[in-house]
């Protein structure tokens, strides 16, 4: 598609891994977002597809009359029937009009696949973001809550169920169990259920990753369910955090064993070892509707910190009943 070019802002878009020094423009645009609006714009996944050959993305950017990138947008359109995008525009250059080329650009990007809908992430859930989604027509149609708790609290002891046992994941070893049971546990979340093997790899090859955080739980050798733990280094998890906080960053239990007290059994075990770690606040993501992972997380002490919001056109678009965190 041809580039849409105005006097001051060129909109660009690209199916293609962007090269390293337009991925490094990205990461400073999301920095110095966070910067001035105290929320992260741009969550793990957009970003560690930037640079993804096998990403199933589209990157569109805006820069200005001098190169300089002013927004910058990113559309997951690996699903039929929906494309899920985040859109951050320069806080100097706001009011402009750019955020409504990006996703005007975004829009046409999606309707390729004739009935795909477009829906928007707003980290945050900003006044901004807010306005602006209500000014293109959109409405929210899924929430996201960040809980936390303070890990120097005491907690219930929370066991594993009669023959369960926990170890850590190994590294080229429990891949493929892990994302079968990943995938059942997540059949019906609209991220977390896809897990490639690609974005297991590229997560196993970050510096945060650490198999000891990672546990898997199993009985007579069969897979039932898993806690993976991921620590973020100061002000680095979009919270505003000035010292590191662990996050429980998946929890799946396999639908087989759901029901047996194994998710707040897993969870606790994660809580155990990011205070092990010397970590004072952890903190997890869930979707709003999914009150069988609140209730868990509430009754280990996780209290609601705040709320990223995702908008669209259509209605409520995320089923109860997802087995846990993210
Ligand atoms: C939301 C965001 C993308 C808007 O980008 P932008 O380039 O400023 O948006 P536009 O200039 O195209 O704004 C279009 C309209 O949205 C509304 N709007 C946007 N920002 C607004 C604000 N801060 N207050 C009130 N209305 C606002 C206005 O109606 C505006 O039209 P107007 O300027 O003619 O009144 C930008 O603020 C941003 O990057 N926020 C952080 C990331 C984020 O929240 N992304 C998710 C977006 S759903």
């Amino acid at each position: 598609m041809p580039d849409e070019t105005t006097a001051q802002v060129t909109v660009a878009a690209t199916a293609g891994p962007l090269d390293a020094t337009t991925a490094d423009g990205v990461r400073a645009l999301a920095a110095r977002t966070a910067a001035a609006d105290g929320v992260a714009p741009l969550s793990e996944q957009p970003l560690l597809w930037l640079t993804d050959p096998e990403a199933s993305a589209v990157h569109v950017r805006a820069t200005d009359a001098s190169g300089q990138l002013v927004g910058y947008a990113q559309a997951d359109v690996g699903a039929a029937t929906s494309a899920s995008a985040e859109l951050v525009v320069d806080p100097v250059h706001r009011r402009t009009g750019i955020g409504s080329r990006l996703l005007e650009r975004l829009r046409s990007e999606t309707a390729v696949v004739p009935g795909r809908t477009l829906r928007v992430w707003a980290h945050g859930d900003l006044p901004s973001a807010r306005a602006f989604a209500g000014h293109a027509g959109m409405v929210v149609v899924r929430e996201l809550w960040r809980m936390s708790l303070d890990l120097a609290v005491p907690r219930e002891a929370r066991p594993l169920p009669a023959g369960v046992t926990a170890r850590p994941f190994v590294p080229g070893q429990d891949e493929e169990a892990w994302r079968r049971v990943n995938s059942r546990a997540f059949a019906h979340h609209p991220e977390q259920g896809r897990m490639t093997a690609s974005d297991l790899r590229a997560r196993e090859a970050e510096p945060w990753f650490d198999p000891d955080g990672f546990l898997l739980a199993e009985r007579d050798g069969a897979l039932l369910g898993s806690v993976w733990t991921k620590v973020h280094a100061a002000d680095e998890d979009g919270g505003g955090h000035a010292v590191p906080v662990g996050e429980i960053y998946v929890v799946g239990v396999d639908p087989d064993a759901q029901g047996l007290g194994l998710g707040g059994a897993l969870t606790a075990l994660g809580l155990d070892h990011l205070a092990a770690r010397g970590l004072r606040t952890a903190i997890l993501y869930t979707g709003a509707e999914n009150t069988v992972a609140i209730r868990t997380y509430t009754r280990l002490g996780f209290t609601k910190e705040s709320a990223d919001v995702m908008f669209g056109s259509g209605t409520q678009g995320s089923p109860a009943g997802v087995t846990m965190s993210t």
